[in-house]
């Protein structure tokens, strides 16, 4: 079957076999099965670029379930069963009052992926309200519990792509939400700015919500109107001796303080100084208004965004020196 509808970034690839799994029992089976070549596990196609049919018996995750675990006069701990959809959860979080996935609406995918890599956006990342998450092992098909300690949360990054890469898959996750005296957090510049658009001074954790959303239309694209993966790359993080190199021959570049040793550059940035931002080759291009994004206009295959990718990598390295790489998950 196509994966076209299957991933956000609407590559036209094939699975060679297709299963849905609607339960533990369905993947421990699928796990199970003989007479494959291969098996590869698909959630919410938002944060991957196929560059070729998948050879392989593709098991698409489709667990569902949220649920109230233990709850007190502040808090609540809720489990998000991991073929629910991240931005449906978030609004039903705070249509129940639940603060703490605000800043975080709008991403795409399911909530299973949320943890691999650390999402984050506005200030907010997963981790900060993550408790525990469940996966099952690959190898034995045994259900384990990792405690945030235990997931090792970086930047855009985790256990899961590292010592833990293709060896589980998660079926749930556990936060822990507040139900009252909201920890808000609106310090993103962007926020502020939209709030005060909005007219609004003490926002509600839905107030905020609804600047993130509205941020977000505004320069990213709708994976159901343009094919895309968010952000392509990951923001480059260097040295200070890097840094200070980089900010003499381009005092006008915007940083992020990251320790007293290392500073954050936004990509974007760099891309769009490479005159990158809005182009178009083929149906492979550069979003107009965030040029960390790479879309697809149509028809564009994995391998000719991926060649875009190595163009774009290229060129940045050259004009500023500094090595950026890929946030999403290549699939060859
Ligand atoms: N910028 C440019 N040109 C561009 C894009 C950005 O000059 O084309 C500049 C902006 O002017 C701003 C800075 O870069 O000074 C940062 O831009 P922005 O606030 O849009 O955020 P970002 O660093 O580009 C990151 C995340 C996004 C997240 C936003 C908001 C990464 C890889 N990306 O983008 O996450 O939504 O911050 O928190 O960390 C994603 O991961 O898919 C994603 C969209």
């Amino acid at each position: 079957i196509s994966l076209k509808s299957y991933n956000t970034f609407g590559i036209d690839a094939k699975a060679q076999f297709f299963i849905e799994i609607n339960s533990l029992e369905d993947l421990k089976a699928g796990l199970q099965l003989d007479g494959y070549p291969n098996k590869f596990v698909l959630s919410g196609g938002s944060n991957m670029l196929i560059t070729d049919d998948i050879n392989a018996l593709v098991m698409h995750i489709n667990l569902k379930g949220k649920e109230v675990i233990e709850e007190s006069d502040d808090n609540v701990f809720l489990k998000i069963m991991a073929g629910e959809n991240w931005h449906q959860m978030v609004l039903w979080t705070l249509d129940n009052g639940y603060g703490g996935l605000e800043n975080m609406s709008l991403i795409p995918g399911n909530t299973g992926t949320a943890p691999i890599q650390n999402i984050g956006a506005y200030g907010v990342e997963l981790k900060d309200n993550f408790v525990s998450c469940e996966a099952m092992h690959i190898e034995t098909q045994t259900l384990k519990t990792f405690s945030k300690e235990d997931c090792q949360f970086g930047y855009r990054d985790s256990f899961f792509k590292n010592e833990g890469k293709g060896k589980y898959i998660i079926t749930s996750v556990t936060f822990q939400l507040s139900k009252n005296n909201h920890k808000k957090n609106t310090s993103y510049g962007a926020i502020e700015t939209e709030l005060e658009k909005m007219g609004i001074l003490n926002p509600t954790i839905k107030d905020i919500s609804n600047a993130v959303i509205a941020i977000r239309q505004s320069k990213l694209p709708d994976p159901a109107v343009l094919g895309n993966s968010g952000s392509f790359f990951k923001n480059p993080v260097i040295s200070i001796e890097e840094y200070n190199k980089f900010i003499a021959l381009h005092p006008e570049a915007p940083s992020y303080k990251i320790t007293d040793e290392s500073f954050k550059i936004p990509a974007g940035w760099l891309i769009e100084q490479c005159g990158f931002k809005g182009k178009r080759f083929g149906d492979a291009g550069i979003h107009k208004n965030q040029a960390l994004v790479l879309v697809n206009h149509g028809t564009a295959t994995g391998q000719e965004i991926l060649n875009l990718a190595y163009r774009i990598i290229d060129e940045v390295k050259k004009k500023f020196g500094i090595s950026i790489s890929p946030e999403v998950n290549i699939i060859k």
